[in-house]
């Protein structure tokens, strides 16, 4: 864009938006006349709605700052041809054509609805308000960039990431100009190698090639890009955990790694009034007691604001109390939340959106999903090999669902199309190994402060996991525990379980078989003599109804993969008929057998798959909602009659006062 400094600052003029107590700059749009929404194979109620200012919520809510600047929006996009590229980037010229950020490349959000987007350059200008203090810094930040970013900030290189699915900050305050032009731009290199000859990369449904269960892939910026103003020694991540006991332990970590003195206070929900503060030092754990709160769980998600202030900066945050263990209630292993058995039903959520792909197209629509599900008694959702924006996760704690939070898997050796190795040792690629296991360090460090979190789930169906000795889940759950001791964790979801970890988790359709004695043999029976394990089913159901074109992912090979699916019912009646007889297998299981938690697959329909509680617009509903409730309801009857608080009161000893 070549334009001279007076039109620049006119396009790029700031608007502040006075709110309680943020001052939100609102981003202009930045050469966005040429954007045009795509039409893709389907849309949602919501994709029209979206405009050219997509997602302006502050995108960070337990590390949240009052000065920031939103810069999704149009930008400009290149398809590159190579690593080669990086020798000399496009600075100062105009890329060929606009997308809109936050929705990948792949999307019809996005504006270019690409494929085969390996190498990608993104462009953008902005301003920085010239209220922001001098003497502070100026972070930019990105949710998330799939899968390889490299940041140049007015033509100097600041930052690599690597990493499809986790936030990532860069102080540019160093590359913005100082002598008053505010001619500033920022650009993005972007490779991501889905399926690509020599990688492996965590990358979760995504194919090339989408076949039946796996889909169209996201490429590039996929979740919100923005900038915000703190002073030199800034908070630049918090570790908070509550428990039922009322003992908060928090880490403050600072930019600067100095010991400064930091000040947590915790206020009365929805209230200004300050409960506790403490004092503690930054960079070390600080424990202090609150007393006389709520505890937080799927039927009353009580959460409590925080306050962090360190040196001249102050966070806004949140926590909620509870505690997740494992305990004996009447002989058969439980998963607990604070001290209870709480029997865990929930979908497979896989976050998929025809529109955005893994982009909601807007908060509201996200929250729908979410909505739909607890209306009809679901209480947890087990988080299907992807990572969602922390919006999603604030969701959860809000609204008390129960998260099993997958790890994104690396591509199986068993999926590779021409790779007809079906058994043992798939996976020889270390490289591959090593980076699955540094993801799955930042899943934790980067998502432990969540309360709607319960559980880690490793490696589902043994994709991407070395099948000899030494078992890799072992080390891994040992790696997660050492890094968050608060959950439990669930090491191999269905097949190749060789007892690590905290459950038994078998998968199979469309029937249950949990904690049962009878089994398949792609699984292990479950023993509860042998195994003090808990019992759950990580995926069963997906009994499938097709659709009427005007709800289908209109692509020919999703159509055609329609007849992959377990079981197709001819009506939706029929459809809600076998859900009804499924639900009441897995009743029985939970009185006569050791169930204590179940996956139905799944939220919605996706591309080929047609087995939602929604199709994948969101447009109908196929569960008949009163029958699925009182279906859902009679689950916890039933575990309720196997286990009550009696444990709550032992678990709680001498503190039974506490509350
Ligand atoms: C936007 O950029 C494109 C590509 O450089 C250019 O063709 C178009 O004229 C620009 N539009 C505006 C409104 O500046
Ligand atoms: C992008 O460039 C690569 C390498 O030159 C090429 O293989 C690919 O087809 C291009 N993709 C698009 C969408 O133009
Ligand atoms: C990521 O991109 C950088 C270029 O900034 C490159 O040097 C590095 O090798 C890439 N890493 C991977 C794993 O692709
Ligand atoms: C101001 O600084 C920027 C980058 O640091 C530079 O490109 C620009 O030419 C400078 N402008 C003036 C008027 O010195
Ligand atoms: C992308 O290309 C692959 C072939 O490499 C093809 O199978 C797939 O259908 C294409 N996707 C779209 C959305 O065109
Ligand atoms: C407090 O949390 C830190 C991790 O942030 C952990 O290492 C430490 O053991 C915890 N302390 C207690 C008493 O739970
Ligand atoms: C702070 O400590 C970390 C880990 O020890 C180190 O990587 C980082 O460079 C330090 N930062 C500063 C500003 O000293
Ligand atoms: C936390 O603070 C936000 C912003 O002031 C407010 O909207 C929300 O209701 C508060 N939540 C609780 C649980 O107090
Ligand atoms: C599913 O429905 C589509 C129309 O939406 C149709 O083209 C396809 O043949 C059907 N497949 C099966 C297996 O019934
Ligand atoms: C589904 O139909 C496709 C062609 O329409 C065929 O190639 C495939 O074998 C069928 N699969 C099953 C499981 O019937
Ligand atoms: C709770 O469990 C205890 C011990 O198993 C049992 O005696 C009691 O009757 C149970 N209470 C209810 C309400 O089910």
């Amino acid at each position: 864009m070549h334009l001279s400094i007076g039109i620049l600052s006119s396009l790029l003029a700031t608007t502040a938006v006075a709110t309680s107590n943020s001052r939100f700059f609102k981003r202009q749009g930045y050469n966005s006349t040429d954007y045009v929404l795509k039409q893709g194979p389907l849309d949602t109620p919501w994709t029209e709605k979206v405009g050219t200012d997509p997602w302006p919520e502050y995108p960070r809510p337990q590390l949240a700052r009052s000065e920031w600047k939103n810069l999704n929006g149009v930008w400009r996009y290149q398809n590159a041809t190579g690593f080669s590229e990086l020798n000399a980037p496009p600075f100062g010229k105009e890329l060929e054509l606009p997308v809109l950020v936050p929705f990948c490349l792949e999307s019809a959000l996005s504006g270019v609805m690409g494929n085969h987007t390996i190498y990608s350059w993104y462009r953008t200008t902005f301003d920085v308000p010239s209220s922001w203090t001098a003497g502070n810094r100026v972070l930019l930040n990105f949710g998330a960039v799939d899968w390889n970013a490299t940041v140049f900030v007015n033509g100097h290189q600041v930052f690599n990431h690597v990493g499809g699915y986790f936030s990532f900050s860069v102080d540019v305050t160093d590359q913005l100009s100082t002598n008053g032009t505010n001619e500033l731009y920022e650009i993005l290199f972007v490779f991501d190698p889905t399926d690509m000859e020599g990688y492996n990369i965590p990358l979760g449904k995504q194919r090339l090639v989408p076949s039946h269960i796996f889909y169209t892939p996201c490429s590039g910026i996929w979740q919100t890009v923005w900038l915000e103003s703190a002073p030199a020694n800034h908070i630049t991540q918090l570790d908070v955990s509550a428990d039922m006991y009322g003992k908060v332990n928090v880490t403050v970590h600072g930019s600067g790694n100095t010991s400064s003195i930091v000040q947590v206070t915790i206020y009365e929900p929805h209230s200004t009034v300050a409960k506790v503060t403490a004092k503690g030092r930054a960079n070390e754990p600080f424990i202090f007691d609150v007393d006389d709160f709520d505890l937080w769980s799927p039927d009353s998600p009580t959460l409590y604001n925080m306050t962090v202030k360190m040196d001249g900066d102050t966070v806004q945050s949140y926590t909620g109390f509870r505690t997740i263990s494992s305990g004996e209630v009447d002989g058969v292993p439980r998963p607990l939340l604070n001290g209870d058995f709480v029997f865990m039903f929930g979908t497979l959520d896989q976050g998929y959106w025809p529109d955005g792909l893994h982009t909601p197209p807007s908060r509201e629509a996200m929250v729908y999903d979410l909505e739909v599900l607890k209306s009809v008694g679901y209480n947890m959702l087990r988080k299907h090999i992807k990572i969602e924006p922390a919006l999603f996760y604030q969701a959860c704690d809000e609204m008390g669902i129960m998260l099993i939070q997958d790890m994104p898997a690396l591509v199986d050796g068993y999926h590779i199309p021409g790779n007809v190795c079906h058994d043992t040792d798939d996976v020889k690629d270390e490289a591959s190994q090593k980076e699955f296991e540094r993801e799955l360090a930042l899943l934790i460090e980067q998502h432990r402060n969540y309360p709607s979190i319960v559980t880690w789930m490793i490696y589902n169906e043994g994709w991407g996991q070395e099948r000899k000795k030494e078992y890799p889940e072992f080390r891994l759950t040992d790696m997660v525990k050492s890094l968050d001791p608060t959950r439990l964790v669930d090491s191999v979801s269905g097949w190749h379980d060789h007892g690590a970890g905290d459950f038994h988790d078998n998968h199979h359709y469309s029937s249950p078989q949990c904690g049962t004695p009878f089994y398949s043999t792609a699984s292990t029976p479950y023993n509860p003599s042998q195994d003090r394990r808990i019992a759950i089913q990580g995926e069963f159901g997906g009994i499938g109804n097709n659709i009427t074109e005007e709800h289908a992912w209109k692509v020919k090979a999703s159509i055609d993969a329609v007849n992959g699916t377990y079981e197709l019912d001819d009506t939706i009646e029929i459809w809600n008929y076998r859900a009804h007889h499924i639900l009441k297998e897995l009743e029985e299981q939970i009185t006569l057998f050791a169930c204590s938690g179940a996956v139905w697959t799944q939220t919605t329909d996706v591309e080929g798959e047609v087995n939602g509680m929604m199709t994948y617009d969101r447009r109908l509903i196929r569960m008949d909602k009163d029958q699925w409730k009182d279906d859902i309801q009679a689950l916890y009857d039933a575990a309720e009659k196997r286990g009550n608080s009696t444990m709550r009161m032992m678990a709680r000893g001498d503190d039974l006062d506490v509350l």
